[in-house]
């Protein structure tokens, strides 16, 4: 597949207009997301032309109930609010808003192949962690992510390292419509972060990544209760603690110091890593210290949340606001490709 993502990012940084990125309303934001995604969000509202939206049509592979959907949909849309992300500043839509997106879907999955479908790593996950549902949702889902890039002709897409796979089949899905049509008309989108590189949160029992489906205990949810927040990280995997200095870290303390990179100070952080050096390290002192820490950062936004969730008429407007200047850009890539394609009023 296309290009090194390191070169994509520089490349991109030099001349960067068109933003587009969307969050699955499968279950409350956690730092991960925050990390990943919503910090470059609010970062690049300011300056380029950006879409966010609440990916509910990719959330139905998992067969949410109707009011699940919708509360799920909702609470995603507030804590976008609550982060920062600012509708005026850029469309914040929820993703079923736009119904180009599932038109240009179903030409795109034209071109698109099983055996690459097959071998993409988020459909192997899949298969092994739901395998009472193994939807043709779930191995078509990179076309749909491509066809929400595509449709705003995206220059960059700032996305956590997970989705990292995702952005280089929407390249190739971009270069093989190009291709089939003797056209240019998609440009290659370049996954983005804030940071320079693409970025996976840990979670807190040395199980991989955060992830808003790894269970409770691994994962630190901004519209949770504080003391949860402070129990989880209390509970965090490490290990027995260094027995001489000088010891390298276990996979579960690496993961707090890297989350003590994401929300503490560097002379917390380097604290720490001195005493860890030195073999005196006493992880309940590190875990308090980060527990601090991250209800810090969390508290204010949690508080914007439970706000937000209230307020409807912020919600509805927002949506709305978004959902037209989605349409509008979407429905304009639609009735292009629609003429690329050859479909033609008699
Ligand atoms: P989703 O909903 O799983 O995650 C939303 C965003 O959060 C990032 N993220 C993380 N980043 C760092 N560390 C973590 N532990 C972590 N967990 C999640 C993800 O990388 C993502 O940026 N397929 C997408 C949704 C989507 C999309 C798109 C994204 C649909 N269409 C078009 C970009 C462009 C997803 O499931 O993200």
């Amino acid at each position: 597949m296309v290009k090194s993502t390191c070169r994509s990012i520089f490349e991109a940084s030099l001349n960067m207009t068109r933003v587009v990125s969307g969050i699955r309303p499968t279950g409350k934001l956690h730092l991960g997301n925050y990390f990943g995604a919503v910090k470059s969000f609010l970062k690049m509202q300011e300056e380029h032309e950006c879409y966010f939206f609440i990916a509910d049509i990719h959330s139905l592979t998992t067969h949410p109930t109707p009011s699940d959907l919708h509360s799920n949909v909702k609470q995603v849309l507030a804590e976008h609010l609550a982060m920062g992300v600012n509708p005026e500043k850029c469309a914040l839509f929820v993703q079923s808003d736009v119904p180009a997106i599932s038109e240009l879907y179903t030409y795109m999955n034209m071109n698109a192949y099983i055996g690459e479908l097959e071998r993409s790593t988020s459909f192997k996950d899949k298969i092994r962690s739901q395998k009472d549902n193994i939807n043709a949702g779930l191995l078509t889902y990179p076309v749909l992510m491509a066809v929400d890039i595509l449709a705003h002709h995206a220059d960059v897409v700032p996305v956590g390292k997970d989705q990292q796979q995702h952005l280089e089949m929407t390249r190739t899905f971009a270069n093989r419509f190009n291709h089939m049509y003797q056209t240019d008309y998609f440009k290659e989108p370049q996954a983005y972060s804030n940071t320079g590189k693409l970025i996976k949160v840990p979670g807190l029992t040395a199980q991989g990544k955060m992830s808003k489906s790894s269970g409770d205990t691994d994962t630190l949810i901004f519209d949770e209760d504080e003391k949860v927040t402070r129990k989880k990280i209390m509970r965090a995997v490490t290990d027995n603690g260094p027995s001489e200095p000088g010891m390298p870290k276990s996979e579960g303390l690496q993961n707090l110091f890297d989350i003590m990179e994401l929300v503490s100070d560097q002379s917390t952080i380097q604290y720490f890593d001195n005493l860890h050096q030195e073999a005196t390290i006493r992880y309940g002192d590190l875990k308090k210290q980060l527990a601090d820490d991250v209800v810090k950062f969390i508290e204010p936004i949690r508080a914007k949340i439970s706000h937000f969730k209230q307020d409807t008429h912020a919600l509805q407007k927002a949506a709305r606001i978004g959902a037209e200047k989605a349409n509008e850009s979407a429905s304009k890539t639609l009735k292009e490709v629609r003429e690329i394609i050859g479909f033609k009023q008699f």
